[in-house]
């Protein structure tokens, strides 16, 4: 085996959940001075999931993460903790993660959210890794939701066509010495983009007042150019670190699960790591940027349809608001 890493825990089963119905760039066009043609060259989007009007993040995350309790043949009372990557969740307080928990009916385990954007369910697998590495906890439910239609300002057509709303879920338990297992993980936060992606009110700094609701302040605001050259050039970097940490070569890869916010920052990725495009996982098309959801979307369809085998060496990298980003290196 190429790795010197022993993994210590690993992936025992992915869920994922995308509500019903489906705005598509046609739809769009009706809404914002957009058209099919620019949301498909700029970005690779053709269609996105919208939630119900009754639906919150955590109903989204419990179809994901009892999908994935079930292809783990688990039960959510073998849980010892959940962790939801999440910057969307049901209120400011509590977390995302308690709802989830009381939804699921599991007992009073740790459950929290990481706030790190699109990068947090890579986020939510590190911390799971370290929790079941040290044996202080045997199964962690990670789980990456967004319900970011409630969160962007539907005019603004810079943003609005980008993202959509969905659920991934993974349960970490203990690896078995077969050498199958998260191999590496690795974050990073540079406060130095924050201005390029944020939502500016709602938080203690600024107050939704009746103003701020007039300038869309509670929404997502992006400098859409700074983001994509940070997103390639860092997650292709992290990319790199956790190839490195392995000692893998970028050839030794089988599949990539990138975090799927424009096809133009895959491509760059696929340029800059030298792998083929064939070996990504790649799904925008259908989903847009569903921010912490897209990795566990991506990475549940392609085990469902038999892409993914057990034992394959899986490169998962994503960056979003923080700007926070990182990678995980997995052998399936
Ligand atoms: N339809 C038609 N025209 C548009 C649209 C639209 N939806 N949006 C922008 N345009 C116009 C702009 O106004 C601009 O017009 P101008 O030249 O007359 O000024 C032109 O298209 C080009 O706009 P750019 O912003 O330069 O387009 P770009 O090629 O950079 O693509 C995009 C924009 C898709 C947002 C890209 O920059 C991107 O994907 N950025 C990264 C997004 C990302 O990764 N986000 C991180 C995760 S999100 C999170 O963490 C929650």
């Amino acid at each position: 085996m190429a790795s010197e890493l022993v993994p210590q825990s690993r992936i025992l089963g992915v869920g994922a959940y995308a509500p019903a119905r489906v705005l598509t760039n046609a739809d769009l066009e009706k809404m914002v001075e957009t058209s099919d043609a620019w949301i498909t060259e700029r970005t690779g989007i053709k269609q996105r999931h919208i939630a119900r009007d009754d639906e919150a993040a955590s109903d989204m995350a419990l179809v994901a993460a009892r999908r994935a309790l079930e292809t783990a043949g688990l039960s959510p009372n073998d849980l010892d903790m959940i962790i939801v990557g999440t910057i969307s969740g049901d209120v400011p307080m509590p977390a995302c993660a308690a709802y989830l928990q009381h939804k699921l009916g599991a007992g009073p385990i740790p459950s929290f959210d990481v706030s790190a954007a699109c990068a947090g369910f890579l986020y939510a697998m590190s911390i799971a890794d370290q929790f079941v590495r040290s044996g202080a906890h045997k199964h962690v439910l990670i789980v990456g939701v967004e319900l970011l239609s409630r969160l962007i300002d539907w005019e603004d057509r810079t943003t609005c066509v980008l993202f959509g709303d969905g659920a991934g879920a993974a349960v970490i338990g203990p690896a078995q010495g077969d050498g199958r297992g998260i191999l590496t993980t690795r974050l990073y936060t540079d406060a130095s983009l924050t201005e390029s992606l944020c939502i500016p009110a709602g938080g203690s700094r600024e107050r939704v007042t009746a103003e701020a609701l007039q300038a869309k302040r509670d929404k997502v605001r992006m400098v859409g150019k700074d983001i994509f050259k940070s997103a390639v050039k860092n997650m292709s970097q992290a990319s790199r670190a956790a190839l490195e940490a392995a000692s893998m070569s970028t050839d030794s890869v089988r599949w990539v699960v990138p975090h799927q916010a424009n096809l133009r920052i895959i491509r760059g990725i696929a340029e800059r790591l030298d792998i083929p495009l064939e070996r990504f996982v790649i799904n925008i098309e259908r989903y847009g940027n569903t921010s912490s959801a897209s990795i566990p979307i991506a990475l549940d369809e392609a085990v469902r349809d038999g892409r993914i085998k057990p034992g394959d060496p899986v490169l998962m990298c994503a960056l979003g608001a923080g700007i926070s980003w990182g990678s995980a290196l997995v052998r399936m």
